[in-house]
């Protein structure tokens, strides 16, 4: 049990309001971690510290990681709490995400600054500020990227930018901090049962993109309102778990996929936090898996034609 190994550890994650840093909030804190959890609302606060029964070793954090009062705020928390206590700081999650879907032309260039500023610069600013602390720990990064971090996918330029981006800051990163003992890994996983999967997605396509000018979609889309029904009923698919190997076998012929639970993501970022050799990617999830070993496969067209085209062809 790592966790309860090394008592004086403490990781901070951010974006722990809902989906995968939620789950891996509890889940080190669970294990043994003492865990900074950064958050933007107060509601969301105390929502997870009631779920782990109000223990004081999960400290919520305000923190958006486009501000950076916030940011300056958080290392000032997470300094005195780790002095008063007597912890190191073993980790940093970058989590927070705010992903969009949509065609390049349809997405306003708003929609790609802002996701930008969250899934990278935020990840980069927030590393930043908390790089001396983790640096006198010999502590570890743990930036969260996605199969989308290594292979693009129709509608997806935002998302794919960020992770590809992500992954690019963790490569360098990790030859720039190894002097001090410290490592960078990347998590890469492939569909998880989150809110982003399930209600962002969908609406995305309700709301969002139906508030674009119609003859732009209509461009992409030969019938909106059916594209939306073809959502739902994708995230109703993978929203079911699959009844056992030879229904995953089925799926995965049929091109339907379905989703991992969070917690899983949560492990797999204890074993980078602790493992003796963390890897530098942790690609998570059989889709994920067979996704990357395609894209290394075939050529770049032949990847458009066989799966970026068609994975979200709504
Ligand atoms: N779900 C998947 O299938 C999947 C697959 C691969 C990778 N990922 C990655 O996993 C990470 C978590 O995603 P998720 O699926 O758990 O989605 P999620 O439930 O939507 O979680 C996203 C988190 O980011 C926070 N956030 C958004 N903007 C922020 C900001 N400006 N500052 C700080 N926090 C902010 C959200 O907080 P608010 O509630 O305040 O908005 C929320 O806590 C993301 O990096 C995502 O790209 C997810």
């Amino acid at each position: 049990m790592p966790g309860f190994d090394h008592p004086q550890d403490a990781v901070v994650i951010t974006g722990t309001s809902s989906g995968i840093g939620a789950a891996t909030a509890r889940y080190l804190h669970e294990r043994g971690y003492f865990v900074f959890a950064g958050i933007r609302q107060q509601q969301q606060a105390d929502a997870l510290t009631a779920s782990v029964g109000r223990d004081a070793n999960l400290l919520p954090v305000v923190l958006d990681v486009t501000r950076q009062d916030d940011i300056v705020r958080a290392t000032e928390i997470v300094q005195a709490t780790l002095s008063a206590r007597g912890l190191r700081l073993a980790g940093l999650v970058n989590n927070a995400a705010d992903e969009h879907l949509g065609p390049v032309e349809v997405l306003s260039l708003e929609v790609f600054r802002r996701e930008i500023e969250v899934g990278y610069l935020g990840a980069v600013a927030v590393t930043k500020a908390f790089l001396p602390m983790l640096r006198s720990a010999a502590g570890r990064i743990i930036n969260m990227s996605s199969v989308n971090g290594r292979c693009t996918f129709k509608y997806h330029a935002t998302t794919c930018a960020t992770k590809y981006a992500i992954e690019a800051f963790s490569d360098a990163l990790r030859m720039e901090v190894r002097p001090w003992g410290m490592h960078v890994s990347i998590i890469e996983p492939g569909p998880i049962d989150t809110p982003l999967m399930r209600e962002k997605l969908v609406e995305e396509f309700t709301r969002k993109l139906a508030e674009y000018p119609q003859d732009q979609l209509n461009l992409y889309f030969k019938d909106f309102a059916a594209a939306i029904q073809h959502v739902e009923a994708f995230v109703e698919r993978i929203s079911v778990p699959p009844r056992g190997p030879l229904d995953k076998l089925r799926r995965l012929i049929n091109g339907q996929g379905w989703l991992h639970s969070p917690l899983d993501v949560a492990r797999v970022i204890e074993q980078a936090l602790t493992s003796r050799r963390p890897k530098t990617r942790y690609l998570i999830g059989t889709q994920a898996k067979l996704i990357h070993a395609a894209r290394r496969l075939l050529s770049d067209r032949a990847f458009d034609r066989v799966l970026g085209e068609k994975v979200f062809d709504f």
